[in-house]
């Protein structure tokens, strides 16, 4: 068994020789001792080790121990004396193993901004903030998995390469390995995808969702947990050309259950995280989002609010407020849109149901006024857009006409149609971005301080 901070920090100090590993945070040198704060990104607060300069070989190390210095220390766990912590190591052996030259280490003991710490990716998790992150994040990951799985649904691996569009946007990175240098200049409709690896054009996927619907329509209820991308050229705080989708799809279930599926669902993660990483929760409390712990709190008591999209325009436009973006019935909502709806209107999580079916995918089910479908978005305070999700076709020359209509590959999709002639269901499923979520739970402005190694447009260090 491995020792971390997190759980010496919990124990009973009964003169105890422990051994513990990590990087110093800060130091402090006196007359007669040596402290330092010691950090294995465990949890947010170090351990605070003593150092006697009595004893000659410790003494001897002490010029050595500043930010940043890889060490092992072993010693004597006591009660602490001081009021910060419960207890504190002093130290007999020292080994330090890698130095950090304070002129060249880029993270000293000051704050540093969230732009600065992307260009030093490599370095940032060693930061409090970066750090709880990552904790959040890889909780979060648990309670995702924790929450399907008790709802007995099957975790399906779907692929990364695609052949088909699965939202029909084409926003779509190209996977290949035929010489594009060579090719490049000649008319893209003679490039012969007969001699690409795949033997037809591929691409990265933009979502798990029609093969999961295959699963569905087998298993009942299944759930992929993956990257996505996508090439929407979005240089804004909530996109990322790569990303991780959370897609539960439910066979023989409506939208009704579909929307009560990711309520509970949202509720359920949430809770999971302030229970289990309220540490990390109350830095995002107090220093990035004053109050994020407490809206979260209010947002797990709370009944979402089921908004047709016909409504939401009302709103919209009865608003006393300015847009950029002028609504009318058919447009598109856009966050600041989103924004005004969950923020200022309802004040809470917002389901939005029934868009005009030119503006979303494909494979939503039509509703029978012949505008609509049966699309469900859910919008948060501070984000908007969260999770987008819908009934799904399940009639066989409904789909096909939407495919013809919106000129897509035919060709491309002869197994999702099949899935309509062969035992064909109503079944309906959601996608939520976890970077989103993450930045909701957390407060953190920008998407790309989520994920420990953003992909966006001009961006792929590291
Ligand atoms: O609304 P979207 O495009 O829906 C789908 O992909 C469906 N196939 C989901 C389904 O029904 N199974 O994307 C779903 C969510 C969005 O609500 C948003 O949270 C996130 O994915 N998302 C992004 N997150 C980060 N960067 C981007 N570029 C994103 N695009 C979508
Ligand atoms: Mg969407």
């Amino acid at each position: 068994m491995q020792t971390y901070i997190k759980d010496i920090l919990k124990t009973e100090p009964e003169n105890q020789i422990i051994k513990v590993q990590g990087w110093i945070r800060t130091s402090r040198d006196t007359k007669n001792v040596c402290f330092f704060e010691l950090s294995d990104g465990s949890c947010l607060k170090g351990l605070q080790v003593i150092l006697d300069k009595a004893e000659d070989s410790l003494a001897a190390l002490v010029p050595e121990l500043h930010t940043g210095v890889s060490i092992e220390a072993e010693g004597v766990l006591v009660a602490s004396p001081g009021g910060n912590q419960a207890v504190e190591l002093q130290a007999k052996n020292l080994t330090v193993f890698g130095d950090a030259p304070a002129d060249t280490y880029p993270l000293q003991k000051k704050r540093h901004s969230f732009e600065f710490l992307r260009e030093i990716a490599h370095l940032r998790p060693r930061t409090n903030t970066i750090g709880a992150v990552t904790r959040v994040r890889s909780r979060m990951s648990f309670a995702i998995h924790s929450f399907f799985q008790n709802q007995g649904f099957q975790y399906v691996h779907t692929p990364i390469i695609s052949a088909s569009d699965a939202e029909g946007a084409g926003e779509m990175f190209q996977v290949t390995n035929l010489p594009l240098d060579k090719i490049v200049g000649s008319d893209a409709k003679e490039i012969d995808y007969t001699r690409d690896f795949f033997g037809k054009q591929t691409h990265l996927t933009v979502s798990g969702q029609l093969e999961a619907e295959i699963y569905a329509l087998a298993l009942k209820n299944v759930y992929t947990f993956g990257p996505t991308f996508r090439a929407e050229n979005s240089n804004t705080s909530r996109h990322l050309a790569e990303f991780w989708m959370i897609e539960p799809e439910m066979a023989f279930c409506a939208l009704e259950g579909n929307m009560a599926m990711a309520e509970e669902f949202l509720k359920y993660v949430i809770k999971d995280i302030l229970e289990n990483c309220s540490e990390d929760m109350e830095l995002f409390n107090k220093w990035i989002e004053k109050g994020v712990a407490d809206s979260l709190v209010k947002v797990v008591d709370s009944k979402f609010v089921h908004l047709p999209y016909t409504d939401a325009v009302d709103e919209l436009i009865k608003a006393k407020k300015e847009f950029e973006y002028p609504v009318k019935w058919g447009t598109d909502l856009q966050s600041e849109h989103e924004k005004y709806l969950t923020e200022e209107v309802f004040k809470c999580p917002v389901i939005v149901t029934d868009y005009p079916k030119d503006i979303k995918a494909f494979y939503m089910k039509q509703n029978d006024d012949g505008k609509t479908v049966r699309a469900m978005d859910i919008l948060v305070p501070r984000l908007g857009e969260i999770i987008g999700g819908s009934q799904r076709e399940e009639d066989h020359d409904k789909l096909l006409g939407r495919i013809r209509e919106l000129d897509l590959h035919e060709e491309d999709y002869w197994w999702y149609l099949e899935l309509r002639k062969f035992g064909t269901v109503p079944h309906s499923g959601f996608g939520l971005g976890f970077e989103r979520l993450i930045q909701y739970v957390t407060g953190m402005q920008n998407i790309r301080d989520v994920i420990p190694f953003p992909r966006a447009s001009k961006t792929a260090e590291f």
